[in-house]
């Protein structure tokens, strides 16, 4: 059980002797040290391992791709001031979903050359606070575009355009996870590219890359193939009517990682990369196209391995069928398997080298049946008061997390060379309460 799950772990975690016997460490720092000096439920990341994905991203893109390359972080898969400082620090774009992750990134000091905005339905406010910070703004449909023509018209500057394509086919992943297919809610037509690149050269509108992603959490890169053949066929029709072509070339982002030992090998990043890059360059030689700058826009795999989230188990209850493992999170701090059948694997943090007995239901304290966040998963005999650790937790939880039920939000530390830095404190009672004005007792 250990050797299986360890590698869905942060790459640094290890088992070290301490006066309790073995015990789940990452980054050198016992696991049980720090549910007891933090709390729990309890959000660790790992440095080391959020380095070692954005440096196998760099290396992939140099090493495949003829042209220019780059990476933006999908801000939505885990946003908070000190991931922003890392996305600067590693040189990355952050891209950021409307108003909300665009004043994060503010507190972070990202300049407007390191944002890019996204959004299906961008508010005026999304709208006037990516013009007055981002760099580039990816619009998604034909009133957007209409919106952005007017305020250009108005005096405004715009930062560049990306249009953002539905290329009709989505990669393989959980329905409620794709975004490419001809239904979506998202992006342009192909043909509405078309217009849109006229529309906005008209206009003088800074028009300047085309977009697509095709969904999250996909392992085999192959759709991906289809739909950087239909964007050059696009651009090659762009070229002829409009002599227009696209600077920049941006294919999405959604590259898979392990939840669960079944799941293992992890995705290999730089085969991804080396596909996505030899169809795009191969694409362009073949019709003649300069070759674009390649950005591409990954979340879940630069950061989802880095985090482990622990629980401490406050309850066991045998059914009919079941060995219940009551946990003090859950729903509220990862919706995924609630969501999405999402499947995970889990060790218990004290002698985690222990053999496995029956299978285990762990569930969170909420009220919902469907707060069970792994199903029967092997795991040995545990007590109430044990911890457990769950990998792979850094991306889609603590960004989609509620309060339901008054839970509180987790407290988040960043683990970084043996020490341990407190970057979100667990919410207060008096947090639950911040909004709230009463309606009577006010006079
Ligand atoms: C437009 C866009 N780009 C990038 C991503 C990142 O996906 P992932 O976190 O799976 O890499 C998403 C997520 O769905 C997205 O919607």
């Amino acid at each position: 059980m250990l050797d299986e799950r360890l590698p869905l772990f942060p790459i640094t975690t290890t088992v070290v002797t301490t006066e309790h016997g073995g015990e789940l460490a990452v980054d050198g720092q016992p696991i049980a040290g720090l549910a007891a000096r933090f709390g729990t439920p309890l959000y660790l990341f790992d440095q080391a391992t959020l380095d070692d994905a954005a440096a196998r991203y760099r290396a992939a893109l140099a090493l495949h791709y003829p042209g220019p390359g780059g990476v933006t972080y999908a801000g939505k898969a885990l946003l908070n001031l000190a991931v922003a400082q890392w996305v600067q620090q590693q040189g990355f774009r952050l891209d950021c979903t409307g108003a909300g992750e665009l004043a994060i990134a503010a507190a972070a000091d990202l300049s407007p050359d390191q944002l890019l905005v996204h959004g299906v339905n961008k508010s005026a406010e999304d709208l006037a606070a990516a013009v007055a910070q981002a760099g580039v703004i990816v619009v998604d449909n034909r009133t957007e575009l209409a919106r952005l023509a007017g305020l250009a018209a108005a005096g405004q500057p715009l930062p560049d355009l990306w249009l953002r394509l539905r290329p009709g086919m989505a990669v393989e992943t959980h329905a409620y996870r794709q975004t490419g297919q001809d239904d979506s809610k998202f992006g342009f037509a192909p043909a509405e590219i078309e217009e849109a690149v006229a529309f906005g050269l008209d206009r003088g509108l800074p028009v300047t890359g085309l977009h697509f992603h095709q969904g999250s959490q996909f392992r085999d890169p192959a759709p991906l193939g289809p739909a950087l053949d239909l964007t050059l066929d696009l651009c090659q029709t762009l070229a002829a009517a409009h002599g227009w072509h696209p600077a920049v070339i941006c294919p999405g982002g959604g590259w898979g990682v392990a939840y669960h030992e079944d799941d293992l090998p992890q995705p290999d990043i730089e085969s991804y990369i080396a596909f996505v890059a030899r169809r795009l360059a191969e694409g362009c030689a073949a019709r003649g196209l300069p070759l674009p700058h390649l950005q591409v826009e990954p979340g879940r795999s630069l950061v989802a391995r880095a985090g482990v989230a622990v629980y401490r188990i406050g309850a066991v209850k045998q059914t009919a069928r079941r060995r219940w493992l009551l946990i003090d999170g859950g729903l509220a701090d990862n919706p995924r398997p609630a969501l999405y059948g999402a499947r995970y694997s889990a060790l218990p943090v004290t002698h985690p080298d222990r053999a496995v007995t029956t299978p285990a239901w762990l569930a969170g304290p909420y009220c919902e049946s469907g707060d069970v966040l792994i199903e029967a998963l092997p795991l040995p005999q545990m007590a109430a008061g044990e911890l457990l650790a769950v990998p792979a937790s850094g991306a889609y939880h603590l960004s989609m997390g509620s309060n339901y039920n008054g839970a509180r939000k987790p407290a988040v530390v960043w683990l970084r060379q043996g020490q341990a830095h407190l970057i979100q404190r667990r919410e207060t009672l008096a947090d639950l309460l911040a909004r709230d004005l009463p309606l009577w007792g006010r006079e």
